[in-house]
């Protein structure tokens, strides 16, 4: 199976890293697989009998902003305290080696693709990122930059005011994130990533694809549809997918049950040229 995965990687001409929340596992993140996952992670919200889908409601958000920056806010200052696994460093190893065209598709928010050195240009977040604001409202479809520094009381899981707003309007700003029911979304920045990453298929359509997923759960199963639609759809490529509890896919495609570290530095002990012989 890791030999099988490294002969594929050694060959490949193009990467594509697709990935959900089980991915920043290794990295300490939580991912949010049903309610129990999540709070067990936020020990506060199952206090309150809160479930990750009302924490992640943009009604809810619009009602009460101190409630909806509490929680996005906490991750936000988690997301940035995080230091990516060196399962991501070690992709970007194979990808130099093979000087191989790449691109990674995330459904995660949480920036740590960029912080491990992959070009901004070359991933595409499918839900947004906590690293982007927009207006509620929205009064316009600006996207800038999270500069805000958000306190949270762990113990409320609400926001300390002031709370972040919008420049031009002065109304509570908000993550530029989709959240469940979401329409005040603004899609611009993730519709200009999916055009970078049609023209990236494009090019590579007939060259050996090699599609490594980690940690992308079947319950909104966006990324492991990506990962499908690339293995079942182009002629050379071949999908590796790395999961704990949910690894299936049908050959000629490559089921790695296990965590993202581990595979991949399994992987990589197969691909690493060896000390040469004299
Ligand atoms: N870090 C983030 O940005 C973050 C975190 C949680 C949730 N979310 C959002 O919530 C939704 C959750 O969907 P999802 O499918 O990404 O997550 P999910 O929580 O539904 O599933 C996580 C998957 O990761 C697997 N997994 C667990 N530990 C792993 C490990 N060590 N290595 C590899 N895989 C591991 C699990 O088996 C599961 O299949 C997404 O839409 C995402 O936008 C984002
Ligand atoms: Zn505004």
């Amino acid at each position: 199976m890791f030999k099988h995965a490294a002969s594929i990687l050694r060959e490949a001409e193009a990467i594509v890293v697709t990935a959900g929340a089980g991915m920043g596992v290794d990295s300490g993140l939580p991912d949010f697989r049903g309610d129990h996952g999540f709070w067990q992670a936020y020990p506060a919200y199952s206090r309150l009998g809160i479930s990750f889908v009302e924490c992640a409601d943009p009604q809810h958000f619009a009602v009460d902003p101190s409630f909806g920056w509490g929680f996005y806010g906490h991750r936000t200052n988690l997301y940035r305290d995080t230091a990516p696994h060196d399962g991501f460093h070690i992709i970007r190893t194979w990808i130099e080696r093979n000087n191989a065209d790449y691109f990674v598709v995330t459904s995660n928010v949480d920036g740590q693709f960029q912080k491990a050195g992959y070009a901004d240009d070359r991933i595409l977040e499918v839900h947004g990122s906590i690293h982007r604001l927009q207006c509620q409202t929205p009064c316009n479809s600006a996207i800038w930059r999270n500069d805000e520094s958000i306190r949270v009381d762990e113990a409320t899981m609400r926001a300390r005011p002031p709370l972040p707003r919008c420049p031009d309007c002065g109304k509570i700003s908000r993550p530029n994130i989709l959240m469940f029911g979401d329409w005040s979304w603004l899609p611009d920045r993730t519709h200009i990533q999916e055009q970078a990453f049609s023209r990236f298929l494009a090019v590579n359509a007939g060259r050996r694809i090699a599609v490594i997923e980690m940690g992308a759960g079947s319950a909104i199963p966006t990324i492991r549809a990506t990962s499908e639609r690339i293995g079942w759809n182009y002629e050379h490529a071949t999908v590796i997918r790395i999961n704990p509890r949910e690894p299936e896919i049908a050959a000629p495609h490559i089921s790695i049950p296990g965590g993202a570290l581990n595979a991949l530095q399994e992987i990589e002990a197969h691909l690493k040229p060896g000390p040469a012989l004299s």
